[in-house]
């Protein structure tokens, strides 16, 4: 059975629903996390929750529930589920009110969602590495906000399915941002490159990880802008996620990256990833 969380309580799928008048549903005025979990334990809880109280606050909006709450709430979902390996999905909205295009009154409170699903390790993609297309990044200039308004990173990741690719890697005015669904990354010179985490990405929490790896593995990083150019002639590229942890670009718009294998970069990062997961 699946179990979903709406805020005080936890339900069967089935007796879990919606108002028509969530302003998630009728604005996507809300925002969200997915966190891994890796032998029943939520990886890199804490990050991710603090990023969910910086997305709050950044649209103005009070959570109603603190990290210890949060955490134990989640930690009942993965034990109804009885999961080892998935994600755990945690979404906000700002309450349910008749549609107002302003902030609703005050006494209209959030909407939480949240469920544990059980997800396997994005293997293939890791091993052997995945295509990527180049998409025009269309979105707001607030990308650094969870938010759960995500149809443009559907539109980008969808004609990167259509042109059977894994990913879709953005660019703006010739600046490579990220992922549709994830941060990006490229080795020149043996040295990683990846934007910096400004108003124009979503600061990744395995992105700060891995930037925390390569520092305790003497790979330089760079946290600067770098063009669509510098991604068609890097040594290496790779992208990170929560669903996809450290994968690697092994195909750029029909052309091989590098030798067309994953680099040597990455392949360190994700050996030394694998060494932080929980064992459960
Ligand atoms: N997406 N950038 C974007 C636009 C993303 O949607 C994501 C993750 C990331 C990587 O962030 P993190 O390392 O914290 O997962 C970067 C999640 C996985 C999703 O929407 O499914």
């Amino acid at each position: 059975m699946q179990w979903i969380l709406r805020n005080d309580g936890i339900m069967p799928r089935r007796q879990a629903h919606v108002d028509i008048d969530d302003r998630g549903y009728q604005f996507g005025d809300g925002i969200y996390e997915v966190i891994r979990v890796y032998g029943g334990m939520p990886f890199l809880m804490q990050p991710h929750l603090e990023r969910l109280r910086r997305s709050a606050r950044e649209i103005g909006m009070a959570l109603p529930w603190g990290d210890a709450t949060l955490s134990a709430r989640a930690d009942e979902l993965i034990a109804r589920e009885a999961l080892t390996d998935g994600i755990l999905y945690i979404q906000v909205t700002r309450g349910v009110c008749p549609r107002l295009q302003v902030f609703p009154p005050e006494d209209v409170t959030p909407q939480i969602t949240a469920y544990a699903r059980a997800m396997p390790r994005p293997r293939a993609e890791t091993i052997n590495g995945l295509g990527a297309c180049l998409v025009p990044d269309i979105r707001w200039l607030r990308c650094d906000i969870k938010s759960i308004n995500l149809l443009p990173n559907m539109l980008a990741r969808q004609k990167a399915n259509e042109n059977r690719c894994g990913e879709a890697l953005q660019h703006r005015e010739g600046i490579v941002t990220e992922g549709a669904f994830s941060n990006a990354f490229i080795v020149t010179d043996g040295i990683v490159r990846t934007h910096p985490a400004d108003n124009l990405i979503l600061a990744g929490i395995t992105r700060a990880h891995i930037l925390r790896l390569c520092g305790g593995l003497g790979i330089s990083v760079v946290e600067e802008p770098f063009r669509v150019d510098d991604l068609r002639h890097a040594e290496e590229i790779f992208i990170s996620s929560t669903a996809s942890e450290v994968a690697p670009v092994i195909r750029l718009d029909d052309q091989p990256v590098a030798d067309g294998s994953p680099g040597r970069v990455t392949r360190r990062l994700q050996a030394a990833f694998a060494d932080t997961l929980p064992k459960g």
